[in-house]
């Protein structure tokens, strides 16, 4: 019930006392609930208003009723509240247009001329931008990606690729093996994969040719950290099995998208090299892009190509067909050539980084340096 000014008929003190109360007492609830200027101007016209408003009512209700003896200590009262009318009145205004409405916490309060929050944009990692990198050139070959587990079978990661049991190439990848497995065969047993290529082992299972693919991630190898070395770290594999597949269409991928990565005047050179599940093998050098391939720089020996004029890069070669034995592809009918290459490594060589763990530390002053 929305708060009337009572006629009076008794006009001692106390009875006064408690007719200011209640008003006082509506006049602060009514004061409370303004929200808007347009809420604030009806209460002031409630209140003030000359024809009507509650203060004009107090003159003819209480003043102008009470008896002459009574005038005086009445007309007291009315006059206090009129002060007080008016200065809720005011009060109220300047609450609302200091925007703290009625209900709101000063700390809900919005203020739209603060600056916003400002998130600093995160950088790619070197590693993953670099991976990507490396897989956008071959994308644009026309191979696509697969992925495999980095938690593999013995099988995969080296038996099904040509490691027979017991072979010395196995000791080329110092493997990290889980441990408490010795009552299953070898073959089952799980390792931390020591390279990408048992991911063409699955694809070749997964899919008949021509198959095209380049197969990024996570590898692990049981080596002592230093500048150059890191026992975790990542590695983009490359598989096409076609007809017809030479070792030519091998060179000319490789020189590609090495002219790629490092620019059109580099040079590329196979160095005979061994692989279990390549045959031939080699090993991709290319031209030192430190020294321009000529092994001097600055007058002084090339440190970075220790004055060779060039850089090995990364394993490659034919399929073996033994592994084409391993998938059920016809090694009468299909070649194909493969190759690995180490993320971090390119990633050096292209952002002229000095030390491998750098990658691995997370120190954002060396990551920010990639945004
Ligand atoms: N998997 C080999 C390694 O990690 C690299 C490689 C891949 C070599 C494919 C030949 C073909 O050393």
């Amino acid at each position: 019930m929305p708060y009337t000014v009572p006629k009076l008929s008794d006009f001692s003190p106390s009875a006064l006392n408690n007719a200011v109360r209640e008003l006082l007492s509506a006049l602060e609830q009514e004061s409370a609930a303004v929200a808007s200027e347009h809420d604030w101007k009806t209460f002031r016209d409630r209140w003030m208003a000359r024809r009507n408003g509650i203060l004009t009512q107090l003159n003819d209700l209480w003043l102008k009723a009470a008896p002459g003896p009574n005038k005086r200590g009445v007309g007291q009262r009315v006059n206090e509240l009129k002060t007080t009318v008016e200065q809720t009145v005011d009060a109220t205004l300047v609450r609302i247009q200091s925007g703290a409405s009625s209900g709101k916490l000063a700390a809900e309060r919005l203020d739209i001329t603060l600056p916003g929050i400002l998130r600093p944009l995160g950088a790619e990692h070197p590693v993953i931008k670099t991976m990507n990198e490396i897989i956008g050139v071959f994308r644009n070959l026309g191979y696509s990606v697969e992925e495999g587990p980095e938690i593999e079978t013995d099988y995969y990661n080296f038996e099904a690729l040509n490691f027979p049991p017991n072979h010395p190439a196995r000791d080329t990848q110092d493997t990290l093996f889980i441990a408490g497995q010795e009552s299953k065969a070898l073959r089952d047993r799980l390792l931390l994969r020591t390279h990408t290529s048992p991911v063409q082992i699955r694809t070749m299972q997964k899919m008949k040719p021509p198959v095209r693919v380049v197969c990024p991630g996570k590898v692990h190898r049981n080596d002592a950290p230093d500048a150059t070395h890191s026992p975790i770290f990542h590695q983009v594999e490359g598989l096409a099995v076609d007809t017809n597949i030479t070792f030519c269409d091998l060179k000319g991928t490789l020189d590609h998208a090495m002219k790629a990565l490092f620019g059109s005047s580099v040079k590329t050179r196979f160095y005979p090299s061994f692989f279990p599940f390549t045959e031939p093998s080699a090993d991709v050098q290319i031209s030192c892009i430190f020294c321009d391939g000529k092994g001097v720089r600055d007058g002084a020996p090339c440190r970075n190509c220790k004055a060779s004029g060039w850089i090995e890069l990364l394993g490659c070669g034919m399929v073996d067909p033994n592994v084409y034995g391993f998938v059920d592809y016809d090694a009468t009918k299909v070649s194909g050539f493969a190759f690995g290459m180490g993320v971090e490594r390119i990633a050096i060589l292209k952002y002229g980084v000095d030390d491998i763990q750098l990658f691995f530390q997370g120190d954002v002053r060396f990551l920010e340096q990639f945004g």
